[in-house]
C-alpha cells in the first residue's frame, strides 16, 4: 500500500514535470479543437512540430508520454500516438528505450520556418553560424580577419602588467588607459572632442543606449528613430517605457521638418552612415539638428558605428565634433573592424549628463573585463588597432568592388545600388521584379543562400519596390560573385 503510494506521487509528480516542460516551453498548452474539420492528431503534431521548429521546445526536452499527454488533453491514446509517430518518422523526436520521446536536435538555421512563423523580426541579428553557401548577413565580418595571434600577445602583456589589479573591481566607467587611448583615437580619426572622463567603456550599444536610457528618463519619454533604421534603439527605449517616434529618413539624413513637428526630445541618427540607406548628413542639417537639439533642451544620440570604412576619401567627421559642449551623446564600436564577438564599445556622454550618470550608477561594477580592455588599451597603444583599420578596409574595398561589379554584370539596369562606397553592405532597388520580399528570400533560401528582411527595418510603411540589403563581409570574392549570380537568376 505504502509503496503503491510513494509510486502514485512519483508518477504525479513526474505527470506534473512533463506537465510544466511542456507549459515552460510553449506558450500555451497544446490545444485540440473538435469542430476543426483538421484530424485532431494532425492538430496535435501541427502544435508540437511547431514549438520545435521555433525552439520552443528545445532539443533533448522529453514529451510527456502518450498516456499522460491523453489525458491532459482529454484525447484518445490514439490522437496523441498518431502525433507523435508523425514526429517521429519525420526525425522531430526520437525515442530512447524505457524513458520515452525526446525532441531531436535540429539546426535552426536550415530547418523550415514555424508555420505561423513569418521571416524573424531578427533575422538580422547574428545567429548561429550559417550553414548557406551564400550569406548576405550585413554585420559578418571576414572570417579570416580577426588578429588572433597579436590579440593572444597583447592579452599575455596585460595580465603580466599591474596584476594586483586584478583582484579588484575596475574603474565603473572603464580602464583608464583604454579611455586615454580611446579619447585619442576618436580625436584623431573622427573628430570628437572629449575627455577619458566621458568616456564609459561598454558592451556594445545595446549597453549604451540602457544607460542612456536611463539618465534622461527623468525628463524626456519620446526618442525618434530614423525610419527606415536600426531596430535595437527602439527595442532599447521601448523595454524603458519611451515612445518611439519613426522619423523618415531621405538623402539629407532624418528629416529635420518631421522632427521638429514631433515632440520627441531625444533622437537616435545614424549621421556619417545612416542604417541601412547608407546616406550621409550633409553638414547643413548637422547643423540644424544640433540646432534643434540646443534650443529645446533636446538630445542626439550619434551611433558612429561604422565610420572607418569608407572607401573612397577621407572617413566622415562626427557630428559631436561639430559641438563638442553640446547635447550630443557619442556611441562607437570595435565590432565592425575588430569583433562583434567581443563586446567592445564606448559611448562618450556630454558633461551634463554625467553628474546623473554617476549618481545613478554609483553601486555598480564595470561591465567590461579588465582583461579585455586591456587587451584592447595594448593593441591600440602598439599601433595594432589603426594599422588593422587600414588593412580592414583594404580588405572590404575589394569585396565592396566585386559586390557592385558583379551587381552590374548580373542585374544591370535592373537594380539601383544605395549606399555604396562604405561599411560592410549595400541596398539593392529592384523596381522591375514581380516578386514580394519573402519570395525573394525563400527563392533565395532554395538556391542556398540567406537574405535578411529589408522590411524589418522600416518601423511604419515598407519600401516602394522589391529592396535587399546585400552585406558582403563575411563571403569571399567568389561567393560573393555566385551569390549575386544566382540572386539576378531568382528575382
Ligand atoms: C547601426 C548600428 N549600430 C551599432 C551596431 C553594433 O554595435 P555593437 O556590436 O557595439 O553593439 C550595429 C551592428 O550591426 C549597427 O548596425
Amino acid at each position: 500500500m505504502q509503496r503503491g503510494s510513494a509510486s502514485h506521487v512519483d508518477k504525479k509528480s513526474n505527470f506534473k514535470k512533463q506537465l510544466k516542460l511542456v507549459a515552460m516551453t510553449g506558450d500555451d498548452m497544446y490545444i485540440l479543437n473538435n469542430s476543426n474539420p483538421v484530424p485532431l492528431y494532425k492538430q496535435l503534431y501541427n502544435q508540437i512540430r511547431e514549438h520545435i521548429l521555433s525552439g520552443k521546445l528545445p532539443a533533448e526536452s522529453r514529451l510527456p508520454s502518450v498516456r499522460d499527454m491523453a489525458i491532459e488533453l482529454s484525447a484518445s491514446r490514439n490522437t496523441v500516438d498518431g502525433a507523435y509517430q508523425e514526429l517521429y518518422a519525420e526525425g522531430y523526436i526520437y525515442s530512447r528505450p524505457r524513458s520515452g520521446y525526446f525532441v531531436s536536435a535540429l539546426n535552426q538555421e536550415v530547418a523550415p520556418q514555424a508555420l505561423s512563423g513569418k521571416p524573424g523580426k531578427n533575422d538580422y541579428l547574428p545567429g548561429p553560424p550559417s550553414c548557406f553557401a551564400y550569406d548576405f548577413h550585413p554585420a559578418r565580418l571576414d572570417p579570416e580577419s580577426f588578429p588572433t595571434e597579436l590579440w593572444r600577445k597583447c592579452f599575455i602583456e596585460g595580465l603580466r602588467r599591474n596584476s594586483e589589479q586584478l583582484v579588484q573591481y575596475g574603474d565603473l566607467q572603464g580602464d583608464w588607459g583604454l579611455r586615454s587611448l580611446i579619447q585619442s583615437y576618436l580625436e584623431r580619426s573622427r573628430g570628437v572632442t572629449c575627455d577619458p572622463d566621458q568616456i564609459i567603456v561598454c558592451t556594445g550599444l545595446q549597453q549604451s543606449l540602457e544607460i542612456v536610457a536611463q539618465v534622461l528618463k527623468e525628463s524626456h519619454s519620446v526618442v525618434a528613430v530614423e525610419n527606415p533604421g536600426y531596430h535595437l534603439p527602439r527595442s532599447v527605449f521601448q523595454n524603458h517605457s519611451y515612445t518611439i517616434f519613426p522619423v523618415p529618413v531621405g538623402q539629407g539624413g532624418i528629416d529635420l521638418n518631421h522632427l521638429k513637428a514631433s515632440n520627441s526630445t531625444i533622437a537616435y541618427v545614424t549621421p556619417s552612415h545612416q542604417l541601412p540607406l547608407g546616406y550621409v548628413m550633409p553638414v547643413a542639417n548637422r547643423l540644424a539638428l544640433i540646432e534643434w537639439a540646443e534650443s529645446g533642451g533636446n538630445f542626439i544620440i550619434e551611433d558612429d558605428y561604422d565610420s572607418e570604412l569608407r572607401y573612397h576619401g577621407k572617413p566622415i567627421p562626427s557630428l559631436q565634433g561639430l559641438r563638442p559642449t553640446g547635447n550630443i551623446i557619442y556611441s562607437g564600436t570595435f565590432s565592425k573592424l575588430l569583433s562583434p564577438a567581443l563586446r567592445l564599445s564606448y559611448l562618450v556622454l556630454p558633461y551634463s549628463l554625467l553628474a546623473t550618470y554617476r549618481q545613478l550608477y554609483r553601486a555598480y561594477f564595470p561591465s567590461v573585463s579588465l582583461l579585455e580592455q586591456r587587451t584592447m588599451a595594448t593593441f591600440m597603444g602598439q599601433g595594432h588597432w589603426e594599422r588593422h583599420i587600414r588593412r580592414m578596409r583594404m580588405i572590404y574595398k575589394k569585396k565592396h568592388d566585386i559586390l557592385l561589379r558583379s551587381v552590374d554584370t548580373h542585374f544591370g539596369a535592373r537594380a539601383v545600388v544605395l549606399g555604396q562606397g562604405a561599411g560592410l553592405h549595400v541596398v539593392l532597388i529592384l523596381p522591375d521584379t514581380l516578386h514580394s520580399e519573402a519570395e525573394i528570400i525563400d527563392r533565395a533560401r532554395q538556391r542556398g543562400i540567406r537574405l535578411y528582411p529589408f522590411s524589418d527595418f522600416h518601423v511604419t510603411g515598407q519600401p516602394e519596390a522589391a529592396t535587399l540589403l546585400l552585406g558582403f563581409g563575411g563571403m569571399n570574392g567568389s561567393e560573393i560573385e555566385q551569390g549575386i549570380a544566382i540572386l539576378s537568376q531568382i528575382c
